[in-house]
């Protein structure tokens, strides 16, 4: 079903069928609009050359266009339904999906939707002054287009509560928009969503693999029962797409930057050549992949299981796994630090599913250090490679929380600890560097001194576009 431009939120809904649920949005809408001019995007500009969303289909979903950022139409939009989608796993497998909440699942779903729904305006609060020192247009427009699709994310989470949880659903929507990113007294839910994004390596990190945890997140809540969700994550994973190539593309572009300096200077030691030296980029990685990682919970919960068993959130990709989709008797292998030592022993896979799916977005991030390590080697750089850190490393949450874990994986005393700590993760000294660099570049085709040039433009337009308009 195409989208309706014609309404005041745009949907694909049916949202003029149902007046009570269109006017409980429609006067959340100027409320999301207030919250994106106070936390959103500080740089003013005229307009943005941007995509929104058409259609929810396979081809052709897109539409690129300039756009003047507070008139984007952030709309409501679920992926096409499925007559006959049927239950994939737990103990309801194979019975018909649902289309209303069961009673006895309404909290654990509301839960579920307003943790995942707290994250997308708290990365638009993070990345908020980014677009003050922009190393180009190109990235500019990459910036803002992440961004408003976050903004949509929130309105696909709080038209879930709206629709489906009456009173305490609108209640949780309110909430959405007072919490704010690293705020004292109103923080957001989940640790990495207080954290800054300060500069533009930080933007390429967070959107690499932080951004990919919303991929995994939204990965199990696409197999839920719960076919309103289900079609929500699985419209939404499409937009993400985007938002973790402008990730994996900006540290190919820094780090093959870093390469051309150290061939031209004949060091590693880039920073007083303007480049941002590989040292620098492996702490910033250090430091955003442990972060995500507490993002997956503890490696094992009944939580967790209990929603698998009940059939509201699945495992990465579900369908395609070889096994009973129950899970019960199941045992599965998980690291843990025991007596100083890292082991492996064997948990129930059930109550182990956040480990399950850690493991499969840590493989995920695996591809782009191999990405990046190639570049490195094309440019000849011998000697020099970048690595995801243990899963043990620098964690808040889980079975390391409280223990030293170096990169390499070995379980250390505090003072052992304290003294690798500058060579793992970013001290105040190389922030104040990278910080250095952040100057904005703000004329077609131009870019920053400490990244390489994109490869190509956006939508077949050229690099040196004018992508956004001031
Ligand atoms: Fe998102
Ligand atoms: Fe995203």
């Amino acid at each position: 079903m195409s989208i309706d431009y014609s309404e005041r939120i745009p949907n694909n809904v049916d949202l003029a069928e149902d007046r009570r649920l269109q006017r409980a949005l429609e006067s959340w809408q100027p409320r999301f609009l207030a919250w994106w001019a106070e936390m959103g995007p500080t740089l003013p500009t005229q307009d943005v050359y941007l995509r929104t969303a058409v259609d929810v289909g396979r081809a052709g979903w897109a539409h690129f266009g300039r756009v003047a950022l507070p008139d984007y139409r952030w709309g409501i939009f679920l992926a096409e339904r499925d007559p006959d989608r049927r239950i994939a796993f737990g103990q309801h497998r194979g019975e018909p999906v649902w289309q209303q909440v069961p009673g006895e699942h309404r909290a654990s779903l509301q839960r579920l939707i307003v943790v995942q729904g707290d994250t997308e305006p708290a990365s638009v609060e993070q990345q908020r002054r980014l677009g003050l020192t922009a190393p180009s247009l190109y990235d500019l427009r990459n910036l803002f287009q992440v961004n408003v699709e976050e903004g949509r994310h929130l309105w696909a989470m709080v038209y879930l509560l709206h629709a489906h949880f009456g009173r305490s659903g609108r209640d949780e929507a309110e909430a959405l928009l007072l919490r704010n990113s690293g705020s004292e007294d109103s923080p957001r839910i989940l640790g990495a969503f207080n954290e800054q994004t300060p500069d533009w390596l930080s933007f390429f990190m967070f959107t690499y693999f932080t951004d990919r945890d919303g991929k995994y997140q939204l990965g199990t809540l696409k197999e839920s029962a719960f076919d309103p969700l289900s079609r929500t994550c699985e419209f939404m994973l499409k937009e993400e797409a985007h938002h973790m190539f402008v990730g994996t593309t900006g540290v190919d572009r820094v780090v093959e930057r870093a390469a051309q300096l150290m061939r031209e200077h004949d060091t590693g030691d880039i920073a007083p050549h303007g480049g941002i030296p590989l040292a620098v980029i492996q702490k910033y990685l250090n430091f955003h992949y442990s972060v995500s990682l507490d993002l997956f919970g503890g490696e094992t919960s009944t939580n967790v299981a209990n929603y698998f068993t009940s059939g509201l959130k699945g495992r990465w990709q579900e369908e395609r796994r070889a096994d009973d989709h129950v899970l019960a008797g199941e045992v599965t292998a998980v690291e843990q630090p025991a007596g100083g030592r890292v082991v492996t022993v064997g948990l129930p896979a059930l109550t182990a599913l956040n480990h399950d799916l850690r493991t499969a977005y840590s493989k995920d991030c695996e591809t782009g250090v191999t990405r990046w390590n190639r570049i490195l080697e094309q440019h000849g750089i011998d000697g020099h490679r970048l690595a995801l850190p243990h899963p043990g490393f620098n964690r808040k949450v889980g079975m390391f929380a409280g223990c030293h874990v170096t990169p390499g994986g070995q379980v250390v005393d505090a003072a052992t600890w304290a003294a690798g700590r500058d060579s793992w993760l970013p001290t105040p000294a190389d922030k104040a560097h990278v910080e250095s660099l952040m100057r904005p570049v703000y004329e077609p085709g131009k870019i920053a001194a400490w990244i390489a040039p994109p490869r190509s433009g956006i939508n077949g337009q050229p690099v040196d576009y004018e992508y956004v308009r001031f």
